[in-house]
Formats: C-alpha cells, sequence, structure tokens
C-alpha cells in the first residue's frame, strides 16, 4: 500500500458510527502488556470476522500482523534504506535509535513493558489503544464494566474524533516527542503525508480486510475537516519548536514547506550531500570563490594554505552550530584571507605555478571538491584563466565550449561530465 493507491483503495470506503465521548487517557506511566495478550484466536486472533459482538471482529490481530503496515513499522528499520539513512546520519543502528523509535514502535521506557511487550511488534495494538495494564482483564466485561470505567482505566477512547486525531497525528506529523526533521529527510527518509481521513479509510481496509466495521453514516467530510485543523495545529506546535528562538543562525528546514527550495527531493541531484560537512540536509554559505583559492594557494604552496582551509571548514561547520562559532569562524576566516592576499600581492606568476593550479583544481573536481554548479563555474572559469595565460586555450576551444556548455544550465549539471571536461582540458 503507498500513496498512490490512495485512489483504489478509496473505491473500498466504508460508513462509521461516531458516538461515545472520550479523552485521551493519562498514557505516562501504564504497562503495555503486548500484542501477544491481545493474540488469542478466541480475543483478537480469530482467522476470520466473527459474529459474536456488533463492533469487535475479533480478528484483528490477523488483520494487523498480515496486512497493516504497524505491524511492520520495526522491521522496516533494519532494511537497505533504513540503513542507509541512519548510517549517513551517524546515530548508529536504526533500530536502536530513539530518533526512528519513538514513531516506529512502541517506544515506551523499559520499566512500562509487561513480560510480553515486544519492541519488535512496531506499532502495536497499545500505540493506539492505550496500555491495557488496567484494562486488560476488564475490557470484554461489558456490560457489566462499563464502557468509561474501561476508559477511565486507560482504555483510549478512539471512537471520539479529537482523541482519533491526535493519535494518529503524533506520529504522522509529529508531537513534542516525535518529529521528523531535514537532516533525516535529507538522509533518505520519505516526505511523510497524511489526511486523517483518507488514511484511516486506507488503514482501516488494509489487505481489503476492515480492522473493525463502520455501521452507519460518518460525516468523512467532519473527520476530514477535523484532521486539517489537528494537523495545522501540530504543525504550528513543530514551528514553535523547532523554527524559532533556535541559537543558530538557522531554524531546522523540516517545518518549512520542502518545495519553497527543492524542486527535486532525490538523493544527491548534485552529489553534494558527500561534501557536506556536517551532516546532510545541512546549509552550506556560499563558498565557491573561498574553494577555488583555496586550490590556488595550495599549488603555489603559500603559508596561509593551511590556515585559509582550517578556517574554510570552520566556517562552513558554523553554518549550521551556533551565533558565537559562527562569529569566531568569520573573524578566523578573515584573518586568513588578509594573509592570503598579502602573499598574492605583486606575485609574478611563472609558468610552473599556472600548471600547479591546473593540476589543482583538476584534482580537487575529481575529488567532489567543486560539489555544485556554482562551485563548478568558478573552477571552469579559473582553469581557463590558467590555460590562457600558459597560452593553451587557443589549441582547446571546441573543449572549452563543451565545458560551459554544460554549465549553463544549473539544473542539468552532472558532476561526472564536469570532471571529465575538466580532466580533458588540463591534458597535455
Ligand atoms: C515523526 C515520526 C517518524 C520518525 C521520527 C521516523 N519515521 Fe520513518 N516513517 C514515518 C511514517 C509516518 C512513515 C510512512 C510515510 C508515509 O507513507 O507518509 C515512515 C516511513 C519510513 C520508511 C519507508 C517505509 C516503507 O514501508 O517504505 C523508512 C525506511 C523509514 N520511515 C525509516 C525511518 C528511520 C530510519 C528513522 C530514524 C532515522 C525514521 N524512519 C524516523 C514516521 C517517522
Ligand atoms: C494505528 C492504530 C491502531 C492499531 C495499531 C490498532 N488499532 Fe484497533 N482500532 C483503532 C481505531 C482507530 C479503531 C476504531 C475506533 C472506533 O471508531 O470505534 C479501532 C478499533 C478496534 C476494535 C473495535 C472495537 C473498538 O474499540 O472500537 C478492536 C477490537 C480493536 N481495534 C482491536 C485491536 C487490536 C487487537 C490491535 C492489535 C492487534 C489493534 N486494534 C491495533 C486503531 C488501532
Ligand atoms: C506510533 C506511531 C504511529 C501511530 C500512532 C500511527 N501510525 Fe500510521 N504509520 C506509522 C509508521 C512508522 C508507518 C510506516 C510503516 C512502514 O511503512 O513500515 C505508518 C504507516 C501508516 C499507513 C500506510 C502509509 C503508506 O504510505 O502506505 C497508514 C495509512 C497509516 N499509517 C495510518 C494511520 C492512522 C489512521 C493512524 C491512527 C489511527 C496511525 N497511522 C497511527 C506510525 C504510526
Ligand atoms: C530552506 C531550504 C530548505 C527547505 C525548506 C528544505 N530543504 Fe531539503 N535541503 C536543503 C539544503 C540546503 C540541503 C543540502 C543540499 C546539499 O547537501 O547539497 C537539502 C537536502 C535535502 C535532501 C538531500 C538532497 C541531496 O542531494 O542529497 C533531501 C532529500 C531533502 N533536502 C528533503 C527535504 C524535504 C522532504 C523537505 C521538507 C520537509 C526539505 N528538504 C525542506 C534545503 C531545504
Amino acid at each position: 500500500m503507498s500513496f498512490k493507491t490512495i485512489h483504489l483503495k478509496w473505491a473500498a470506503l466504508g460508513l462509521a458510527v461516531v458516538s461515545a465521548i472520550g479523552a485521551v487517557a493519562d498514557e505516562a506511566k501504564r504497562r503495555h502488556e503486548g500484542v501477544a495478550t491481545c493474540a488469542s484466536s478466541l480475543c483478537h486472533g480469530s482467522s476470520q470476522p466473527l459474529k459474536a459482538y456488533e463492533s469487535v471482529l475479533q480478528n484483528e490481530y490477523t488483520t494487523w500482523s498480515q496486512f497493516d503496515l504497524h505491524s511492520n513499522a520495526y522491521k522496516v528499520l533494519f532494511n537497505k534504506q533504513s540503513q542507509e539513512i541512519a548510517r549517513r546520519m551517524g546515530i548508529g543502528p536504526a533500530h536502536e535509535a530513539p530518533a526512528c523509535l519513538v514513531c516506529h514502535s512502541d517506544a515506551i521506557p523499559a520499566a512500562q513493558r509487561g513480560v510480553k511487550f515486544q519492541l519488535d511488534d512496531g506499532v502495536g495494538c497499545e500505540s493506539c489503544h492505550g496500555g491495557s495494564e488496567k484494562w486488560l482483564s476488564t475490557h470484554y466485561q461489558v456490560p457489566k464494566i462499563s464502557r468509561s470505567e474501561n476508559l477511565a482505566r486507560g482504555l483510549v477512547a478512539l471512537e471520539n474524533p479529537d482523541t482519533l486525531a491526535v493519535t494518529c497525528l503524533a506520529c504522522h506529523v509529529g508531537d513534542k516527542d516525535r518529529y521528523a526533521n531535514h537532516r533525516m529527510m535529507a538522509a533518505g527518509h520519505p516526505r511523510i503525508v497524511f489526511e486523517l481521513d483518507t488514511y484511516l479509510e486506507l488503514w482501516r481496509t488494509s489487505g481489503g480486510r476492515e480492522h473493525y466495521r463502520k455501521s452507519a453514516q460518518t460525516a468523512h467530510a467532519a473527520l476530514w475537516a477535523k484532521g486539517l485543523i489537528e494537523s495545522s495545529r501540530r504543525q504550528l506546535d513543530l514551528i514553535d519548536r523547532h523554527g524559532a528562538g533556535r541559537l543558530g543562525p538557522i531554524p531546522d528546514f523540516g517545518i518549512y514547506a520542502c518545495h519553497s527550495c527543492h524542486r527535486d527531493l532525490r538523493l544527491s541531484a548534485f552529489g553534494g550531500s558527500s561534501y557536506s560537512l556536517g551532516g546532510p540536509g545541512d546549509l552550506r554559505w556560499q563558498d565557491a570563490h573561498l574553494l577555488v583559492l583555496q586550490q590556488v594557494s595550495q599549488a603555489l604552496r603559500l603559508e596561509s594554505s593551511r590556515p585559509l582551509h582550517r578556517a574554510i571548514i570552520g566556517l562552513q561547520r558554523s553554518a549550521n552550530g551556533d551565533m558565537a562559532s559562527l562569529k569566531k569562524a568569520l573573524a578566523t576566516t578573515r584573518d586568513a584571507l588578509l594573509v592570503t592576499e598579502r602573499e598574492l600581492k605583486g606575485r609574478s606568476w611563472s609558468a610552473a605555478e599556472m600548471n600547479a593550479v591546473v593540476q589543482a583544481l583538476i584534482d580537487a573536481s575529481r575529488r567532489g571538491g567543486f560539489p555544485d554548479p556554482a562551485a563548478a563555474e568558478q573552477a571552469a572559469m579559473g582553469l581557463v584563466v590558467m590555460l590562457a595565460g600558459l597560452q593553451l586555450d587557443r589549441g582547446k576551444r571546441a573543449e572549452i565550449d563543451r565545458l560551459f556548455d554544460d554549465l549553463r544550465d544549473d539544473n542539468a549539471f552532472d558532476q561526472r561530465r564536469f570532471v571529465k571536461w575538466m580532466s580533458v582540458l588540463g591534458a597535455r
């Protein structure tokens, strides 16, 4: 099942009753006894829907374990995509990382895990229905023990749209403990899509089985509107938490409209992430000129070469750090530039030196040192300036044209072609 199949699944749309009023139980300390406690064939593990109760099909466990992606949410953390995300983020194995477990499992503290609780059940019954410590033995004794009494014992009133919305959106939009930040997205996490009514229906009928019956006319429009309001509210909370008031020069991009920056969400469109000195999705200051200057100073063996190199690294790290380190990095880089300027002043560029710069530019491009179109065009122009100084440009007009043709369209920038033409131009 995926977002793309929604329209197909939508045909199976059912109807429901929204009745009892409830509130989110204080989940804080209740023990979660584990999916296994629900799975008996006499309880919720029947292979077929039963008719003993109107609202309870008794095959919920079977449906969940075979058709509901939630039962797979933890296992997915072992797949290749998850391993890659975790590797890029540098957070250790995904299946052990709290950053992933908060949404991909029932990530309650160890003290709240009952004997049969298993993390690898992923998003299990109690992730939605609440920790069953106090209601497990009473919830099927209705009417002897009333529904409101079970709710008081911590059974979550999912029939209440407010409670339902809060439950799903906690993971599908985020809350104070759960947030799929920009670094995660840039490391390869799918952009999260959710609409309460559509996704509820998609999920309720996963695999063509019903998780629960819908018996009468329910206002899908009302649930849709409820979801829009509650999702918006949650988005505001995320903006509050991750957008404003951070110490650094930038907030987390994950709360902004992805497409305000991106036209393309493919990984490494420019092969740029490997260059990033921080984590995936980190910002870089514009540094195209600095990157080329660094190659010059290294090729000419200037004394400022090392300090300049270090300054550039510090500067780029500061793009995602705090204000104090940014100020310090700016000062250090200004100092390094002053020294470089002094060393370059009045220099007569020998042929050997220009050749060394040509070589340095080509080597750096091979190492991915000019990671985006802006840096690549600086390197290309520098290379041609040096070739002209060496009077080698005339015989290479066609190749030079090819190099700049390739650089004309930023969106078509191709690191490999760029490196190829740089190398061709540098060949004697
Ligand atoms: C805020 C909750 C949240 C967090 C945090 C989160 N995920 Fe997810 N993840 C989701 C949701 C929701 C989906 C389903 C996406 C959809 O269909 O919109 C998903 C989907 C995925 C998928 C694709 C699954 C598939 O079936 O194709 C992978 C892989 C994944 N997550 C891995 C991770 C990893 C690794 C981490 C930790 C670095 C992580 N997730 C953290 C909520 C989260
Ligand atoms: C993703 C959240 C989620 C998970 C996981 C989940 N449920 Fe549900 N369940 C719901 C929702 C929502 C309803 C519908 C509540 C309503 O409208 O009355 C529901 C309805 C039910 C019902 C019908 C009776 C009632 O309370 O409305 C039963 C029984 C049930 N679930 C059992 C289970 C069992 C057993 C598991 C685990 C094998 C499970 N559920 C896992 C969300 C979930
Ligand atoms: C504890 C976190 C959590 C809760 C609560 C939760 N989900 Fe999910 N949901 C996930 C994760 C993680 C995935 C992705 C699982 C995977 O692909 O392996 C997912 C997947 C889904 C999918 C499949 C999406 C796709 O792209 O195919 C649907 C539909 C869905 N959830 C609906 C719901 C609804 C409706 C609720 C509330 C009744 C809910 N979820 C509650 C974490 C959660
Ligand atoms: C304010 C601008 C901005 C916003 C908004 C933004 N991003 Fe990014 N994104 C970036 C930057 C900067 C990078 C790093 C690019 C690089 O490393 O070359 C990046 C990198 C990425 C990458 C990796 C691309 C690659 O080439 O490896 C992905 C995927 C991504 N973002 C997804 C998202 C998603 C999903 C959202 C919305 C939740 C989002 N971004 C919002 C600026 C933004």
